[in-house]
């Protein structure tokens, strides 16, 4: 098992004490989940928030932290003789906690136990959301409260120590990131080494996600790639490749610390771009540059997406599709019918970092709200920037045609939009670009030492290889 030094963990839990300030503080790890019966399960995948405050990879362990002394429990059974016989030799509960620096090690039992206590004692104890199901019935049974109100456990002194902490990467974590940067461009080169025509998706994917499992844990969400690039985020694979096709690969490493990348290409199928692919990939691309060229700390996010979004729609403007100011475009929200997702979201232990605490406390806080309109409210990440945060920057251009059929028959914003020829693009798919940034002290940067090809002859030069 892979973690950082067990200095970095106790760090980790006195700063998170310090935040918290009282009570006890309860983390589930998560357990291994069956796919078909009990045996056979899912890949397991420990709880970030478990794993950023203990390094420790191993299912059935929970940790509970006292606030008010600093001092942790942590809680797990040893392996019985006969699971010894089948899975081999594993570290002692005592053993992990030594590893993860924590100072008492328990059986699960006395987990349930101490939680009886703290109830009985009316102490005040700390909770996150449950996105497991699993947890979610744990939760239920241990404090009596229907599981259609879980959520009335949850600690927001918690969430936000969390957030607080798990927004800024440190050194190593940067270090690491521009590490398995490595590991994403190897993944997105084999698969524009493979887009060509006759070839199914459904192989490419296979490819590269084998990449990710012989590298790391896998990849860090299920890949999104695919000739129906209109589609955000579209698993099928099924489709076979041809010429005039554009594919979009959407995809991501996840390390052995379970750390993630996140990348979108999309490219033409051979290299062979039309005139009118090459168009709007300019356009997708010149908003990115525009979107990294303005990042730096304390401005909003939110801006630097709307001034995305302006880029967007000067470019279709050019091209006759939108028409009018375009402030006003964008201020109505009628280019969202192209670019209707956020321009990007945090990165971290999660691909979405963070998400299952609540997008409300890590992407936006008390300065900034967020919006109820299509487009912008899929804005994962809206709050002003710090040095440390690492984000991704993923503007792109769809022409749906469910969503065009449907804004053309309310004829909704027919001042701005030019439906006679966006006809024209129905079946054009749809280009998404997305890099991995850190913000810096004065700006930001890219991470990892080599870029994944983005320049149009960059990327034909690569596919022709
Ligand atoms: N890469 C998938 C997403 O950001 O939602
Ligand atoms: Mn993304």
């Amino acid at each position: 098992m892979k973690a950082f030094e067990t200095k970095k963990y106790i760090e980790r839990r006195k700063q998170l004490c310090s935040l918290v300030k009282e009570g006890y503080i309860i983390l589930l790890g998560n357990s291994e989940t069956p796919m078909n019966y009990k045996a056979n399960t899912y890949k397991f995948r420990q709880d970030s928030t478990f794993l950023y405050f203990t390094g420790l990879n191993i299912p059935n362990l929970h940790l509970i932290i006292d606030a008010n002394t600093g001092k942790s429990t942590l809680y797990g059974n040893n392996l019985t003789e006969e699971e010894i016989v089948w899975m081999g030799y594993q570290p002692t509960i005592a053993d992990l906690a030594s590893m993860a620096g924590i100072e008492n090690a328990q059986p699960l039992n006395e987990f349930y136990k101490f939680i009886t206590f703290i109830q009985e004692k009316k102490f005040n104890y700390h909770i996150l959301p449950p996105y497991r199901d699993d947890h979610k019935i744990l939760l239920h049974e241990l404090f009596n409260v229907p599981i259609a109100n879980i959520n009335s456990l949850v600690s927001e002194p918690l969430i936000k120590g969390i957030v607080t902490l798990r927004s800024v990467k440190d050194d190593d974590e940067i270090q690491h990131l521009d590490e398995i940067m490595n590991y994403a461009y190897k993944m997105h080169i084999t698969a524009m080494q493979m887009a060509h025509e006759g070839v199914k998706e459904q192989h490419i994917a296979g490819v590269i996600e084998g990449i990710a499992l012989s590298y790391g844990n896998g990849v860090s969400f299920p890949i999104i790639l695919s000739k129906h690039s209109e589609i955000l985020h579209n698993h099928d694979h099924s489709n076979v490749l041809k010429k005039g096709d554009l594919m979009i690969c959407d995809a991501g490493f996840e390390s052995e610390l379970g750390y993630s990348t996140d990348h979108t290409r999309t490219y033409a199928v051979d290299g062979e771009f039309s005139d009118v692919q090459k168009e709007i990939y300019t356009i997708v691309l010149n908003a990115q540059k525009k979107a990294i060229s303005l990042i730096k700390p304390n401005i909003l996010f939110r801006d630097i997406h709307l001034e995305a979004c302006k880029i967007i729609t000067e470019g279709l403007k050019s091209i006759g599709l939108l028409k009018g100011d375009t402030d006003e475009i964008v201020k109505a929200g009628a280019h969202t019918l192209f670019f209707p997702h956020g321009l990007g979201h945090m990165l971290g232990l999660d691909v979405h970092d963070m998400e299952n605490l609540g997008e409300k406390y890590v992407g936006y806080d008390e300065t900034v709200e967020r919006s109820s309109e299509f487009g912008l409210a899929f804005l994962r990440f809206a709050k002003a920037l710090k040095p440390g945060y690492v984000l991704t920057v993923e503007p792109g251009i769809y022409f749906i045609p469910p969503l065009i059929r449907k804004w053309q028959a309310d004829k909704k914003f027919c001042e701005y939009i030019n439906y006679s020829e966006v006809e024209k693009f129905i079946n054009f798919g749809g280009i998404r670009l997305e890099e991995d940034i850190l913000v810096t002290e004065n700006g930001c940067r890219l991470l990892g030492k080599k870029q994944i090809p983005i320049e149009i002859q960059d990327v034909i030069n690569t596919i022709k290889q």
